[in-house]
């Protein structure tokens, strides 16, 4: 009896060891490029949200001809956010994720792979899904062409979940996300003049129902430099952290 006792000990001693049991406990690398650009290594594949690198004057010691990228999704169509979308695609391959209207203008540019998508609408990936959402935003491209909708994403994966809202402002389809998918961590813009400012990024982490978030699109230009220990304070009195990322900065969530 204290034989099988000890066995069932040790399975689950195994388990533990193994991570089969904390699924929550894996971790992402998160690498930042500055404004909304990040790299995100999930189960080997590469993520890259709306990559800025060349255009953006504080991120000159990125080399953007090394960053890798499997995916690239784009949350709009304004160039502080595709700015380096096309070279990226072209030198790794990258499938493009995004509405259908950049998709389609993407095409026009030479990118080959592309998976368009609208609000509201899921879709199965071999790193996890993806899932379009609101963002309260315009989205243009470069030569004046319609973007389609403005969007923000929720991704699932067996790594965790997080929900990454490209430019937006606060808007009660946050509400939504605590609801129905409850995702581990988000990232929100911040940097107020073109989308939420602190305070309202601080309303939204509690409308999308997380403790950790991850801030973007701050300091880029003069119109949205923030006060990093101000907005981290801020977070810290409602109980939430609050990461504001160096550029180049790689970290885990
Ligand atoms: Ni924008
Ligand atoms: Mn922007």
């Amino acid at each position: 009896m204290d034989d099988v006792k000890n066995k069932e000990l040790l399975i689950v001693y195994f388990l533990h060891q193994t991570h089969i049991w904390d699924k929550k406990e894996a971790h992402m690398k998160i690498t930042y490029f500055g404004h909304a650009c990040f790299g995100i290594e999930v189960s080997g594949i590469h993520l890259l949200f709306d990559p800025f690198i060349s255009g953006n004057p504080l991120a000159s010691q990125i080399e953007k001809n090394t960053i890798p990228a499997d995916y690239i999704l784009l949350s709009h169509g304004h160039g502080d956010h595709i700015g380096d979308a096309v070279d990226i695609a072209l030198r790794t391959g990258a499938k493009i994720i995004s509405s259908y209207e950049i998709t389609d203008w993407m095409k026009r540019q030479g990118v080959s792979k592309h998976h368009p998508m609208n609000i509201g609408g899921k879709w199965a990936f071999d790193f996890g899904t993806v899932k379009m959402v609101a963002a309260v935003h315009s989205s243009s491209l470069p030569d004046g062409s319609y973007g389609g909708c403005a969007a923000g994403f929720l991704i699932e994966t067996a790594e965790g979940s997080f929900y990454y809202s490209g430019d937006t402002a606060l808007t009660q389809d946050m509400k939504l996300i605590s609801e129905l998918w409850r995702p581990d961590f988000a990232f929100l813009c911040l940097g107020d003049n073109f989308t939420m400012g602190v305070e309202d990024a601080r309303i939204a982490a509690e409308w999308v129902g997380c403790q950790r978030i991850i801030g973007m699109h701050f300091d880029t230009f003069g119109y949205i430099v923030i006060n990093h220990s101000e907005a981290t304070k801020a977070f810290e009195q409602q109980g939430k952290s609050l990461k504001l990322p160096a550029i180049g900065e790689i970290f885990e969530m």
